[in-house]
């Protein structure tokens, strides 16, 4: 994105890396999405975002980006450095996989052995090193995700937001998806925020989870997870990573049943 126009209701923010002060955002066909949301993600912070479909969550995920101006409240950012990976992997069928990931670097103007350098790189942190040639048609589901994350993180974002990037793919690909995702986080030092319908996953993943409320979306609960980076596969077996889930479904149950 690394929009240069400003926009209006985006202030420069302090501590925070982004800042949502009593978002509200009705649709002109007075579709009520979000109302008051107010939160905080810190530098360097992983934050998952979960709740029931159609409460919200894409919608502010676009708040968040700049993409969508909400209705009423305060956005305060200090970064416009913001990717965006969304469900579908979206790759261009005509470009190999090396030029889609460089296609975000070719419109800021990098110049072609800068981004081809950076290219290489991000293919070879998605585990991709060999299929750099190969045209989207030849990938995988998970592989053209994983091109898909590439293509996002090669330009270097300090805000990373992710909206069901792997809801699309089997159990297995996609924690081998989570453990990349959190070594690129370990590495590159962005902050994420990343809405999904797994409740495993979001533990897995974040040292907070925001659990919205049906819509119009509030923050009805943030829950911290109490895991260290990094974390490894074993973490998801084990009795305290349950306690985490089985909190956040009782809590998501009870929203659902009211
Ligand atoms: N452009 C729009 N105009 C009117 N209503 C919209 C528009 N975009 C989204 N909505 C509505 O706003 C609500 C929130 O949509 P949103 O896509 O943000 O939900 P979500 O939480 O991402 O759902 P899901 O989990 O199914 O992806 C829904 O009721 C949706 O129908
Ligand atoms: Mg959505």
């Amino acid at each position: 994105m690394n929009s240069t126009t400003p926009n209006p209701i985006v202030r420069r923010s302090g501590s925070h890396l982004i800042s949502a002060d009593d978002v509200c955002l009705t649709f002109p066909d007075s579709t009520e999405a979000l109302r008051g949301i107010t939160l905080q993600i810190a530098a360097h912070e992983f934050v998952a975002l979960v709740g029931p479909s159609g409460c919200g969550k894409s919608t502010l995920l676009r708040v968040l980006s700049g993409l969508q101006q909400p209705t009423s409240g305060v956005l305060s950012s200090s970064t416009s450095d913001i990717g965006f990976v969304f469900q579908d992997p979206t790759l261009l069928p005509w470009r190999s996989t090396l030029k889609n990931i460089e296609t975000l670097l070719e419109l800021r103007g990098v110049n072609a052995t800068e981004r081809q350098a950076k290219a290489q790189i991000a293919l070879e942190s998605v585990g991709l090193h060999d299929s750099g040639h190969k045209y989207p048609r030849q990938l995988s589901g998970g592989m053209k995700m994983r091109a898909s994350l590439a293509r996002t993180l090669v330009t270097d974002p300090s805000l990373l937001l992710l909206d069901e990037p792997f809801a699309a793919v089997d159990e297995f690909t996609r924690e081998s998806l989570n453990d990349d995702l959190l070594s690129m986080f370990a590495m590159a030092k962005f902050s994420a925020v990343f809405v999904t319908h797994s409740i495993t996953e979001a533990v897995y993943l974040s040292q907070r989870v925001i659990i919205m409320s049906p819509r119009p979306g509030t923050i009805a609960h943030e829950i911290q997870i109490p895991f260290e980076y990094p974390r490894t596969p074993a973490l998801r077996y084990s009795a305290e990573f349950a306690h985490s889930c089985g909190q956040i479904a009782a809590l998501m149950r009870e929203m659902h049943s009211v």
